[in-house]
């Protein structure tokens, strides 16, 4: 299945993603990597990996997100994707895109949702004070962090952690759980699970 990665940074996800795609059994093929930033590391990460990159920049759309979304999806589905995995894609989505795009959009989220949506989640678990933290692969929809969730991992908050050991905690079951659950979201029956199905990585 061709599968597009949108990304804004880093793109550490990315990296996983491809990675998993590079196998012969796995059930997606990365079509297309595109940013909205176009000095992405992720970016040079992808075309180092010798795969189609794209930069779109937000900022030559001025305050027209609308136009700035529909050219996304004009390359998008010039890409032949048939699902988009978001991936520290750092720009909030408007109803255009998440319903062109309905049930097949993913997302990975550094936290346990439904707790800790939007930014900032390593500092705000480790103030709430939970003992248990990590990141969520869900579906996209309007509401920001708050699609069907496909899969969860979970690690602890450890006893002098700080955010940036929380997040590199996490940061590493992301890198196992987002190709797990795009795998498992490619070829589950969408019959027989209509929501997705739960998946736990230990
Ligand atoms: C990750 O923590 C992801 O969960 C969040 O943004 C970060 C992106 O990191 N949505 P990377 O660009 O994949 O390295």
């Amino acid at each position: 299945t061709p599968v597009a990665i949108l990304l804004s940074g880093r793109g550490s996800n990315a990296t996983a993603l491809i990675t998993a795609a590079q196998d012969p059994d796995f059930p997606a093929r990365i079509c297309l990597v595109l940013s909205n930033n176009p000095d992405a590391p992720g970016l040079d990460m992808a075309r180092a990996a010798g795969l189609p990159t794209l930069a779109i920049d937000h900022r030559s759309f001025g305050k027209d997100r609308a136009a700035h979304e529909r050219a996304i999806h004009a390359a998008l589905e010039d890409s032949g994707a048939q699902a988009v995995c978001l991936a520290g894609y750092m720009r909030l989505l408007t109803p255009y895109l998440t319903t062109a795009w309905a049930g097949r959009m993913l997302n990975i989220h550094p936290s346990l949702l439904p707790s800790f949506p939007g930014l900032h989640t390593h500092e705000r678990a480790l103030a709430a004070g939970v003992r248990l933290h990590g990141c969520t692969v869900h579906l996209v929809t309007e509401g920001m962090d708050e699609g069907p969730i496909l899969g969860q991992a979970a690690v602890p908050v450890l006893p002098g952690d700080t955010p940036d050991l929380l997040a590199a905690r996490v940061l590493q079951q992301e890198h196992g759980l987002y190709p797990l659950a795009l795998r498992h979201f490619l070829t589950q029956n969408p019959a027989t699970a209509p929501n997705g199905a739960a998946l736990v990585v230990a």
